[in-house]
């Protein structure tokens, strides 16, 4: 089929509503009036965080996963639509809530996240199998979260080789404690893409050392490019079994605000570069400026910007 879209990007859609200052010191409870900013709305998970990041960087890209059928539903549709995303994959589910987060900020900035998991934890195989036109029409599918899709988990590997015969790439990415390598093991031969984070990570092999982590995911079958994402470190990433690539990370283009969603900006950074054909270590070094720039901002795409200024940072020189 026709490639008309460069990626599908699938899995975890949250509403976010941020709430600061909150003094979490003192209990909340008993009537307490409690004075605020102006509550700001964000979307977050990884459908919002690498699609936007994707859509801004250039490449064509599609939304796919489950909203409830309830007012968050229409503030994604209509913010997805403002970013250039393509929303029609975004099925409602009736009865089941859209996911959201009440995000509370205390005075130093830490965060109390108030979680209502809702439809993204519905999507199943079917969901998949029943849209297998999407993925034959993209050149790439993302999903996440692994760990965080219990309907899904077992039957991802059959998943992912659908996908695949219609000669969609695959990426996963990994959340909560990332799961266990038994978990993972069936998947790990039918992804093109996988780098989860060093906490994701150790995990699933027991390792701590960056490289006995990739070495313990290839000996588990993994057999395209993977990876660990290693925060203001960078990451290491790998082509083939015995061969690594180190990934410095970058300057961030002003102070650090907020690392929330850095590995989803990374990673929709490296798709972005793996599809336009650059070889691995250029494209980790886009994926690095990606993350660079996200932890810039309140927001994990508050700072995403365009192709040619995320080259420049991650001092790629010219467009290719
Ligand atoms: N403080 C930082 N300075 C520069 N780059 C950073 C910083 N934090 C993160 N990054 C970049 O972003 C990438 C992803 O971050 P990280 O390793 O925290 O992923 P993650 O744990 O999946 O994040 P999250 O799940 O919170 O989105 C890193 O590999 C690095 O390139
Ligand atoms: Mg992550």
């Amino acid at each position: 089929m026709q490639k008309t879209r460069d990626v599908v990007v699938c899995g975890s859609c949250v509403v976010d509503v941020l709430v600061r200052p909150v003094p979490l010191d003192e209990p909340l409870g008993a009537g307490r009036l409690v004075r605020t900013e102006p509550l700001v709305l964000a979307t977050g998970g990884i459908v919002s965080n690498a699609g936007v990041t994707l859509a801004r960087l250039g490449m064509s890209t599609a939304a796919f996963t489950y909203l409830g059928d309830d007012a968050w539903a229409d503030v994604i549709r209509s913010r997805y639509a403002a970013e250039g995303l393509a929303t029609g994959g975004l099925l409602t589910l009736a009865g089941v809530p859209t996911s959201t987060t009440a995000v509370m900020i205390d005075p130093s900035g830490e965060r109390t996240f108030l979680h209502a998991v809702g439809a993204p934890k519905r999507l199943d195989k079917w969901a998949f199998l029943e849209n297998l036109d999407l993925f034959a029409a993209s050149r790439a599918m993302l999903l996440g979260y692994f760990s965080l899709l219990p309907a899904l988990q077992d039957d991802l590997p059959e998943v992912l080789a659908a996908v695949r015969g219609v000669g969609c790439m695959t990426a996963l990415d990994a959340a909560g404690t990332g799961g266990t390598l038994a978990e993972l093991a069936p998947s790990l031969p039918h992804l093109d893409l996988y780098v989860p984070s060093h906490k994701e990570a150790s995990h699933q092999t027991g390792e701590d050392d960056p490289e006995r982590i990739l070495a313990t995911l290839r000996d588990a079958g993994a057999a395209g490019v993977v990876g660990v994402k290693l925060g203001g470190e960078g990451a290491l990433l790998s082509e083939r079994a015995g061969e690594c690539v180190a990934i410095a990370a970058v300057e961030p283009p002003g102070a650090v605000v907020d690392t929330t969603g850095a590995g989803d900006c990374f990673i929709g950074g490296l798709l972005c570069g793996l599809l336009r054909g650059m070889p691995l270590g250029e494209a980790g070094r886009l994926a690095a400026a990606c993350g660079a720039r996200c932890v810039t901002a309140l927001g994990a795409t508050t700072a995403a910007g365009d192709y040619e200024s995320t080259a420049r940072l991650a001092g790629l020189g010219r467009p290719q």
